[in-house]
């Protein structure tokens, strides 16, 4: 049977978190808030507008119209920066195994990131092509933990909901899966994403067999 495997970007299938982290801190500092790897935790899978709000509301900031856009530029620059640097090898393990298996099955394999810049780091990493459809946060007018990415996806793939499948790092997009009915796996960690169907450390635990199981189901 052919099933929609929908694959979130960063910190799915390449460790760009780690770069959005370093952006938001280095925003967050230079307006006198502090900024954590928990707090870091909660705008994974956000878009980066709600990411800056959430900040400024840490910090109990308010700014006017112009001073949020120009915030919300400096802090893409910056991410830009770690992006271009970027290549193959920051594919994370397992991800392309997966990929071509899925692809092998003639299986449906679209994009459903919150990311403005989702083609620009795909084509860095050299996977655009792998992708039939993409959707990102050019593609949606609501973020996640709205479905409305995941189901773009799926209706892109010619796919019902329920027969598709969503990988997922973030607590917000493992949400938007389940609100989409559709099969959601978290990768990474358990207690975090204790919400999802399935939850793995990260691809290379996800066997051959449990990807037929998928399909088959
Ligand atoms: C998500 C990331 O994939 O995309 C978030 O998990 C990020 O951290 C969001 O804020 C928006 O990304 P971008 O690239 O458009 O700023
Ligand atoms: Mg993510």
């Amino acid at each position: 049977k052919r099933k929609g495997f929908i694959f979130d970007l960063d910190g799915v299938i390449v460790d760009t978190a780690k770069y959005h982290f370093l952006a938001w801190q280095k925003l967050a500092n230079s307006i006198g808030v502090e900024f954590t790897h928990e707090q870091n935790e909660q705008l994974k899978g956000v878009s980066r507008v709600k990411s800056l709000e959430k900040i400024l509301s840490w910090g109990n900031i308010t700014l006017d119209n112009e001073e949020f856009t120009g915030l919300m530029a400096k802090k893409n620059e910056d991410y830009l920066l770690h992006i271009e640097k970027m290549d193959a090898s920051e594919i994370l393990p397992d991800v392309p195994r997966v990929l071509e298996l899925l692809e092998k099955q003639k299986q449906g394999i679209a994009l459903g990131s919150a990311s403005k810049n989702a083609e620009v780091i795909l084509q860095k990493v050299h996977l655009i092509q792998k992708f039939s459809a993409i959707i990102d946060g050019n593609g949606v007018t609501k973020g996640k933990p709205d479905p409305e990415v995941f189901l773009n996806a799926a209706k892109a793939l010619s796919i019902a909901p329920e027969n598709c499948i969503v990988f997922e790092d973030a607590t917000a997009g493992i949400k938007a899966a389940n609100a989409a009915n559709m099969i959601s796996i978290g990768i990474g960690d358990a207690s975090v994403l204790h919400e999802a169907d399935y939850v793995f450390k990260d691809f290379t635990e996800i066997s051959s067999d449990f990807i037929q199981e998928l399909i088959k189901k």
